[in-house]
């Protein structure tokens, strides 16, 4: 399988004023590295805080000012350089953001997923991809305000499989779904990872992400401690790394062994 996407010793870190003019550094993600393939669904678990937002912001080039990143991000074997992230952002790659407020509030849905074109191809595309999501065309014609969290976040996912990237970053795209639903879209991703695109999955749910995954990588305070294939987090055998075996121990039909760390999962 060709690499899509890689990320090589990536760090960031966030300055803070401190007493006086001194200046803090707070490491946010630390020497991370992991592969997505293109035709694969690579997931990325890891608890509240552990840094998986981060990772899907600094791919895009999204970070805010105070953060400091160092390392290299590749797509399709160059660098992905601010400017080739600005250019390529939205089309071949997408992110499907974690917070629903990324949806433009002053456009209609319709206009949104379609961006802005009105050509015959793309409205019947973007009436496909809602319908799909169990969304009529009626929908539309609405304003953001005017959707429910679940419609929202449908809309948002929309928006950026509309023009078939070939790398998706989803961070926690089911919350707030119903389980129909939430299987309706991560059946789309397994789709479209068999017509050829790279999908990063970002979740906390580790039951979802060896369902769906080829891959399953392990973040745990800003670091890539584990990158297996899913299977292994099937039986358990395997799992070398103590932090994956104990996430695989609390999960729930594995006797619920939950230490306190672990249980924030
Ligand atoms: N803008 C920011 N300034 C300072 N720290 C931040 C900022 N954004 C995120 N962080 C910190 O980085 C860590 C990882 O956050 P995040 O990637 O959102 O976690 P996750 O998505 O895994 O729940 C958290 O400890 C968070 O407080
Ligand atoms: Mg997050």
């Amino acid at each position: 399988m060709e690499p899509i996407l890689t990320a090589d010793h990536l760090s960031v870190a966030f300055t803070r004023y401190g007493r006086g003019l001194s200046r803090i550094a707070l490491s946010a993600l630390t020497d991370l590295s992991l592969t997505v393939d293109a035709g694969r669904v690579t997931a990325l678990v890891g608890g509240s805080g552990a840094g998986k937002s981060l990772l899907a912001h600094a791919v895009f080039h999204l970070l805010p000012r105070n953060a400091h990143t160092a390392g290299t991000i590749c797509y399709d074997g160059a660098p992905l350089t601010p400017a080739r992230a600005r250019a390529l952002r939205g089309r071949e790659i997408s992110l499907i953001p974690q917070g629903i407020t990324y949806l433009d509030p002053m456009m209609k849905v319709g206009p949104q997923v379609r961006r802005g074109r009105r050509d015959g191809m793309s409205r019947a595309r973007c009436r496909e991809i809602l319908a799909r999501y169990g969304l009529g065309s009626e929908v539309e014609e609405l304003y953001p305000f005017e959707l429910s969290g679940g419609m929202a976040r449908r809309v948002l996912i929309a928006c950026a499989v509309m023009d078939s990237p070939r790398l998706i970053v989803a961070d926690e795209p089911t919350p707030g779904l119903d389980s129909q639903t939430a299987g309706r879209v991560l059946a789309h991703f397994q789709e479209l990872a068999e017509q050829g695109t790279g999908v990063l999955l970002i979740t906390h749910d580790l039951e979802l992400a060896r369902t769906v995954a080829h891959k399953i990588v392990v973040l745990r305070e800003g670091r890539t401690v584990d990158e297996v294939p899913a299977a292994l987090f099937q039986t358990g055998e395997g799992l070398t790394h103590p932090y994956s075996r104990a996430l695989w121990q609390a999960m729930p039909e594995n006797g619920l062994i939950v230490d306190r760390e672990v249980s924030v999962l």
